[in-house]
């Protein structure tokens, strides 16, 4: 079985973009790799953020992980900072990183860009942790964002510098890119991402929104003029991503969504899809709610440690031994 690996920063609330673009991915693909997830939480402290929101968000972010169907004996699941082999391997990759080389990081320069104040060192050195989270694993492939595709390239040349420099030491990793059809739109600006932090309060649905508000924001959601259902991204992005949302919650492929909607307007369209995600949010947030009360986060993440901690500090013994750390 080839072995998948990814993280997730415990940074504010999921949305159903999240939910159709990654968490889903990640539910489908725990049948088919030997998956090893983690919280990011290290990563999170690269922005200024307040203890107890850190421990709420990790919390909830697992609880909502395990509720949409991510099934701890498939997958390790765990905490960054409980397998100090990834701050110990970090410091390693910071050093075999160019300045130059970190400094090239679109996301870094956008974020520079954009905050006059406030940019820590740790946002500027977080892809060389970020290479270190994927490297002490030997993994296969990485699914992200497109936003963290250039970080594992940067994962990659760290591989074949250490590689060359010491002896073959890591698997040099591919990235998987989640598909672009599974993208989903700020329901009031459909042609902008759904996004926690750049979508008015009505443009998004948090995966903690009351059902029935939820429902309300799709049947208020942005469409067109032309009255006619069709899967058409580029002039219906209204609707089109609608279309997206229906069908990623219910399987129906969308052909076949769009032809049961022959001669129908697009009131009923937003009736069905608001009632496909109040029944998705009602069934999550109770399976949230249960996962919560009963304590089972920490079962599964000290066993997430644990298995993880194995392969990792394997992998950190070899690196020391290789840089000349340990004697
Ligand atoms: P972010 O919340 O932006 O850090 O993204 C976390 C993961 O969710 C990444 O894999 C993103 O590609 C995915 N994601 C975030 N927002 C959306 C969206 N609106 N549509 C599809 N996928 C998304
Ligand atoms: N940097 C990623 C993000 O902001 C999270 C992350 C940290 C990650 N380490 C990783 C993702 C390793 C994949 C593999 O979303």
């Amino acid at each position: 079985m080839k072995r998948m690996l990814s993280g997730i920063k415990p940074t504010g609330r999921l949305t159903l973009g999240n939910y159709i673009g990654a968490i889903r991915e990640f539910v489908k693909y725990q049948d088919e790799y030997e998956m090893y997830i983690f919280i990011a939480n290290q990563h999170a402290l690269t922005i200024p953020i307040k203890a107890s929101e850190l421990r709420k968000n990790t919390k909830d972010l697992i609880a909502i992980y395990l509720a949409a169907g991510l099934d701890p004996e498939k997958v390790t699941l765990f905490l960054q900072s409980d397998v100090p082999a990834h701050a110990q391997l970090g410091w390693i990759m910071t050093c075999l990183s160019g300045y130059g080389e970190l400094q090239r990081m679109t996301q870094f320069k956008d974020k520079m860009a954009k905050q006059e104040s406030g940019i820590t060192a740790g946002l500027y050195t977080y892809p060389s942790l970020m290479a270190a989270d994927i490297l002490l694993y030997d993994p296969d492939y990485v699914p992200v964002g497109q936003d963290q595709t250039q970080h594992v390239e940067l994962t990659r040349d760290l591989a074949e510098r250490f590689n060359k420099r010491y002896s073959d030491t890591f698997k040099v990793p591919e990235p998987v890119v989640t598909k672009v059809g599974a993208k989903i739109y700020d329901l009031q600006n459909p042609v902008k991402k759904m996004s926690k932090s750049e979508s008015s309060p009505k443009g998004v649905i948090d995966l903690l929104d009351d059902p029935a508000f939820a429902r309300n924001k799709i049947k208020s959601a942005v469409t067109d003029s032309l009255g006619k259902v069709a899967f058409d991204p580029e002039n219906q992005p209204g609707v089109s991503n609608l279309l997206t949302i229906l069908s990623a919650l219910t399987e129906e492929p969308i052909d076949s969504i769009v032809a049961r909607y022959e001669g129908i307007g697009y009131a009923e369209l937003k009736a069905e899809t608001g009632e496909a995600v109040f029944n998705f949010l009602t069934d999550l947030q109770a399976k949230y709610k249960e996962i919560l009360a009963s304590g089972v986060v920490d079962q599964v993440l000290e066993n997430g440690a644990k298995n993880a901690a194995r392969i990792a500090n394997k992998k950190i013994s070899k690196v020391y031994r290789k840089v000349g750390l340990s004697l």
